[in-house]
């Protein structure tokens, strides 16, 4: 595990492997952001720079060994981009996006080096939180299927004026608590499905939790057939690994306002009978990334104490072919009644939320929001990097400002009314699948029908929960734990009313 330390030392002085310095582009050059190095010891260096390929641009990070008057061994110049871009280069950008990415960046290419110092611009409590997040999330390594050791950087030392403030201190801590969280969500996102099945999720659930205040319970088959939640019961039917709901509680004597949150967890989506192409297939085991959010959402509840209830729902199944599983005109009955003919296996994602959906509801929480990999339709609306956002106004409102200040991206994304006759079925009270043309909201007016009057959003992260490509500032290939942040960010924000 990474540790990151506060430091008010003068970044020259400090007694770390690599120090970490930003660069911004100008018309004229590459320049050094932070006026003491940039006419202190880096002045001569950067005379050179770009003769080193030293631009500024973003990801990008060029290590020089470390002229004379600075402790470090290395130094290693990380791109801020675009000098004026966010209104000089000492400015923070919105939600503190680009040093947390230039953090990022820097540390998750710095893999292999013990300590690092970073003396990017962290002038108040806010940009010190992003700075350690961004550091913390670039320090991430999956090592559980790889013999050879740990190397993510293991010391961080983030240099700021502001490191004796008790805003700057609980900032560092929150962006430890938050990468943790990350961290959790990418760890079950890139492990095999062979290992993590939906019974295996509900043990990593219960076992997180314990020594917190969080009670979990977890329904097996027999009881979820038992309840009435057919949509688990039809999408985990064909798996020789059987469904589960698991139920997690964070719930604070001194709670302000309660909070639901509904995570699809298909532990590995092949479309069932409905099959997918083997390409289609090869990012499925990513079909869990809502409900590996939701855990770990409500597990940094629990330990920042947020004053707010939060009960976590996560939907675990296995969308597999077989002999047992559910036909393509089967009609299920969902939690609470609702018959749904099941045209199309492979929209199973709506079949499971449908269950949890209401369960959560139930209860009547404040405020219900759903996180899923819904939609191939939400990666072709919005590309890999940027998630919808769905349902009631406010609500949807309230997550994209979260997380603009998180420093994610979501989407508003309508629900338009017309849309809802294609999934009129001729035998249940609804099909499971609709027009296709719209896919992605098609999907969020199926769920509309199972939240009644509770104030809702529905979260689309098919595109980023899964990085196929390479990586990029703190984001690492495969799992990349998207929605925790925001899901974090917007808890804070009910608190602080
Ligand atoms: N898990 C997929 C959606 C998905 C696709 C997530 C690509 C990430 C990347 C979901 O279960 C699915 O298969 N959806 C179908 C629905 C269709 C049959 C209406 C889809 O989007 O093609
Ligand atoms: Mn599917
Ligand atoms: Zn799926």
């Amino acid at each position: 595990m990474t540790t990151v330390n506060l430091t008010l030392k003068d970044p020259a002085r400090l007694d770390v492997d690599t120090l970490v310095v930003g660069v911004a582009r100008t018309p004229d050059g590459p320049v050094v952001v932070g006026e003491p190095l940039a006419k202190g010891p880096l002045k001569a260096l950067m005379s050179t720079a770009p003769a080193l390929g030293v631009t500024g641009a973003v990801d990008e990070v060029v290590r020089v060994p470390a002229p004379s008057g600075v402790k470090a061994t290395v130094v290693a110049l990380v791109g801020l981009g675009d000098h004026e871009a966010h209104g000089g280069a000492d400015a923070t950008s919105p939600g503190g996006e680009r040093v947390r990415r230039a953090a990022g960046a820097a540390v998750r290419q710095l893999r292999g080096t013990a300590s690092v110092g970073i003396a990017l611009p962290a002038v108040d409590a806010d940009a010190v939180g992003a700075v350690a997040e961004g550091a913390l999330l670039g320090a991430y390594d999956f090592t559980r299927y790889r013999t050879g050791t740990e190397t993510a950087v293991e010391r961080l030392e983030v240099v700021t004026p502001r490191a004796r403030d008790t805003a700057a201190k609980a900032a560092a801590r929150r962006a430890a608590v938050v990468a943790g969280a990350v961290h959790g969500t990418r760890d079950l996102v890139n492990t095999a499905p062979l290992d993590l099945y939906p019974a295996a999720f509900a043990d990593v659930a219960r076992a997180a939790a314990k020594g917190t205040k969080i009670k979990v319970q977890v329904m097996d088959e027999k009881e979820l057939a038992a309840g009435g939640y057919g949509g688990l019961v039809g999408v985990g039917q064909g798996s020789s690994r059987p469904p589960r709901l698991v139920r997690l509680d964070w719930a604070p004597s001194r709670a302000r306002g309660s909070v639901a949150l509904v995570g699809k967890g298909i532990t590995f989506d092949s479309g069932g009978l409905s099959i997918k192409p083997a390409k289609g297939m090869e990012t499925m085991k990513s079909d869990m990334a809502g409900a590996a959010a939701v855990l770990h959402t409500v597990l940094a509840a629990a330990e920042l104490e947020l004053p707010v209830r939060v009960t976590g729902w996560l939907c675990l199944a296995e969308n597999m072919p077989s002999g047992t599983a559910q036909r393509p005109s089967d009609v299920i009955t969902q939690r609470g009644g609702t018959t749904v003919e099941v045209l199309n296996t492979d929209a199973e994602g709506r079949l499971v939320l449908a269950d949890g959906l209401v369960a959560a509801c139930e209860e009547d929480p404040d405020v219900v929001v759903d996180v899923a990999t819904l939609t191939g339709a939400q990666v072709v609306a919005l590309g890999t990097r940027v998630s919808a956002v769905m349902g009631t106004d406010d609500v949807r409102a309230a997550v994209v400002s979260a997380a603009e200040r998180a420093g994610e991206q979501f989407w508003p994304m309508p629900l338009p009314t017309e849309l809802r006759a294609s999934l009129k079925s001729q035998v249940a009270d609804l099909a499971n699948i609709g027009d296709r043309m719209g896919g992605m909201l098609v999907a969020g007016l199926f769920l509309k029908e199972f939240v009644g009057t509770t104030p809702w959003a529905h979260l689309d992260i098919a595109g980023p929960s899964f990085n196929e490509g390479s990586a990029h500032g703190y984001t690492p290939p495969g799992g990349t734990g998207v929605a925790v942040r925001t899901l974090v960010t917007w808890l804070e924000g009910l608190t602080e009313r």
